[in-house]
């Protein structure tokens, strides 16, 4: 066992209705608001109203940055700054899912510099020593980005895609309301399915002993599987809604790398780089990668396969039967397991190895060589 930190700050507040503590939690932390949302579904589904009610009761003005994309890009959290800065907010409430929170978390650590926000992500500035704080309502179960430190951002120009960590970046209070997840098409429920369990995936290849985190590992990713197929049969089901969102923030909160190292990632950083390419969801390209990852390394991590099998599929389950039935799982709920499902012919092939090559994708366990990159994108076809 590694030694290890046991740090997040983060408050969570999970449940029906909860957004109506949401007044009552920023109150102390001033009178003006940056309010940041992707391209309109949370004003459809009335999220956006319940939030600026529970802001005006609690006497907080705010603004509003809406349009972040999926896949953000780091150029709008360079405009909300600008707006923040004018605005002289003193926080930043993000409503969305991984796309608008991660971009709060930008926004909130560019408040207080004077240059881009990329430079961070590209390592080029020093780390910020302070940051405004961040309060998340989480509309989409997948990517954890509600109980931790980190934030992605791309750069569509430079091709490249970033992850950053501060601990200054820790949203104070996330708002975990199952319900508001309703409306989240079948699509993106699905890729949300699919990130969760590569997340667990990714510290679970961290070869570290740290038996209580792999049989969590194991746990989370059967669970996600039993009520990835509810929810994908049942939209509206409260369980399986609640379930899949407390996964997902349990998948990457901090508690699978307890006695570990930090994960091996070199997956989503192949990914990573089909997302700068294509736009494709970040769920529907982890869902592609990791069959291919896990078959290509298939002899250094059959043990560990193994175990994953028995203890998500039966006890006498094989590392192979883990892989297969984790593609016809994802096929199931309907999320790609091949490039040419998303799209993305052969002839696409040599552009997504260059890519590699120029981002140099490196898992922290299983490093990835050019070799590597070409053998993965063959099974990934
Ligand atoms: O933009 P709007 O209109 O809000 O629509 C969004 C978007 O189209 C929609 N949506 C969200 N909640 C909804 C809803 N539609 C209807 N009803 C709702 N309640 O869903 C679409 C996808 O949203 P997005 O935020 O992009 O998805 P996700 O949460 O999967 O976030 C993906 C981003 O997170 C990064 C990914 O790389 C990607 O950029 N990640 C962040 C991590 C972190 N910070 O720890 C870790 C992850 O590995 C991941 O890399
Ligand atoms: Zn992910």
């Amino acid at each position: 066992m590694e030694n290890f930190v046991a740090y997040n700050p983060t408050k969570l507040v999970f449940g029906k209705g909860v957004i109506a503590q949401l007044g009552k939690e920023v109150q102390p932390y001033g009178k003006k608001a940056l309010v940041v949302i992707g391209k309109g579904s949370v004003k459809k589904n009335g999220i956006l109203e319940a939030v600026y009610q529970q802001l005006t009761e609690a006497g907080v003005s705010y603004t509003l940055y809406e349009g972040i994309k999926s896949n953000p890009i780091y150029e709008d959290a360079d405009a909300a700054i600008a707006q923040a800065k004018a605005f002289q907010a003193d926080m930043i409430v993000a409503i969305g899912g991984g796309s608008v929170i991660d971009s709060a978390k930008a926004i909130a650590a560019g408040y207080y510099v004077n240059h881009s926000v990329w430079d961070f992500y590209l390592r080029k500035a020093p780390a910020p020593t302070k940051a405004l704080p961040v309060f998340a309502v989480l509309t989409l179960a997948a990517t954890g980005t509600e109980m931790n430190m980190f934030t992605v951002l791309q750069s569509d120009a430079e091709k490249a895609k970033h992850g950053y960590g501060s601990p200054l970046l820790y949203p104070k209070v996330s708002f975990l309301d199952p319900e508001y997840t309703y409306s989240v098409p079948s699509t993106y429920t699905a890729y949300g399915v699919a990130d969760l369990i590569a997340h667990s995936l990714e510290q679970f290849f961290d070869t570290s002993n740290s038996p209580l985190s792999d049989a969590s590992a194991a746990e989370i990713i059967r669970l996600a599987m039993k009520y990835g197929r509810e929810v994908h049969k049942n939209p509206h089901s409260y369980e399986a809604r609640a379930n899949i969102m407390w996964l997902a923030t349990a998948a990457l909160n901090g508690s699978l790398s307890a006695g570990k190292l930090g994960g091996d990632f070199g997956v989503h950083g192949i990914e990573h780089c089909l997302s700068v390419l294509f736009d494709i969801a970040h769920g529907a390209g982890l869902s592609i990668v990791y069959p291919a990852w896990m078959r290509h390394f298939y002899s250094q991590i059959e043990g560990k396969l193994t175990f994953l099998a028995q203890r998500t599929l039966h006890p006498n389950a094989t590392a192979n039967d883990f892989i297969v039935e984790l593609e016809k799982f994802f096929v199931e709920i309907n999320t790609p397991i091949r490039l040419s499902e998303a799209g993305i012919d052969r002839e696409q092939h040599a552009l997504i190895l260059d890519n590699l090559k120029q981002n140099n994708p490196k898992g922290r366990f299983f490093k990835l060589t050019e070799a590597d990159y070409s053998s993965i994108l063959h099974l990934m076809a």
